[in-house]
C-alpha cells in the first residue's frame, strides 16, 4: 500500500497543502468572471459618459448645445473627432479650446468612442420588422 520504507510515517503536509491549493484555485477563477467589467468603468447616469479621465471636461464642453447622445452614439478616430470639433468651431459656434483641453477631449473621445467596424446593427429581416404603412404594392398595373 505504501511505498515508504517501514517505520517512516507518511508526511501529511503535502496532502494538506495540496487541498489548500485546490481550495485557493476556486476564488481566482470565480473572480475572473467578475473581472469582465474591468474595461468598463461606471457611466455617468445623466450623460452616459464613461467616468474616466477627462469625462467632466467633455461633459461641460460637449453637452451645452446638443444631447450627450450625439456624442456617445458617434465613433471615430482622434482625427475624425478633431475634424468634427473644428467643424463645430467653424460653423456651429463652438468655442475655441486651449491646446491641453482639446487634447484631453480628443484623448477621451478616441479612447471611449473610437472607431468601430460596425456600430450600426444589421437590419432586421423583413418578417421581423414592424408593418410599413407606406409600402408600395408593386406588380399591379392600373
Ligand atoms: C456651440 C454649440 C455646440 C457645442 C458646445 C458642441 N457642439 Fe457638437 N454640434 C453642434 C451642432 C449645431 C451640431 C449639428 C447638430 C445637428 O446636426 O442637428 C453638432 C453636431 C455634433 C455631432 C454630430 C456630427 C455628425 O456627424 O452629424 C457630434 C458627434 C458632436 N456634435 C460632438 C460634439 C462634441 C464632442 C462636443 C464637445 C467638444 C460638442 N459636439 C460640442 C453644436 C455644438
Amino acid at each position: 500500500m505504501s511505498i515508504l520504507p517501514r517505520g517512516i510515517q507518511p508526511v501529511r503536509k503535502p496532502l494538506a497543502s495540496g487541498l489548500m491549493a485546490l481550495a485557493l484555485l476556486a476564488p481566482p477563477s470565480a473572480g475572473a468572471q467578475e473581472d469582465t467589467g474591468k474595461e468598463a468603468p461606471a457611466k455617468d447616469p445623466e450623460t452616459g459618459f464613461v467616468m474616466a479621465d477627462g469625462w467632466k471636461i467633455v461633459k461641460s464642453n460637449c453637452t451645452a448645445c446638443h444631447s450627450a447622445k450625439l456624442v456617445t452614439q458617434n465613433h471615430g478616430t482622434r482625427e475624425r473627432w478633431a475634424y468634427l470639433i473644428h467643424w463645430m468651431q467653424d460653423t456651429q459656434g463652438l468655442w475655441q479650446f486651449p491646446e491641453d483641453i482639446e487634447d484631453t477631449i480628443l484623448d477621451y473621445l478616441a479612447k471611449y468612442h473610437g472607431p468601430k467596424d460596425e456600430y450600426r446593427r444589421q437590419p432586421l429581416p423583413p418578417e421581423a420588422r414592424p408593418d410599413n404603412p407606406y409600402k408600395q404594392v408593386t406588380g399591379t398595373s392600373g
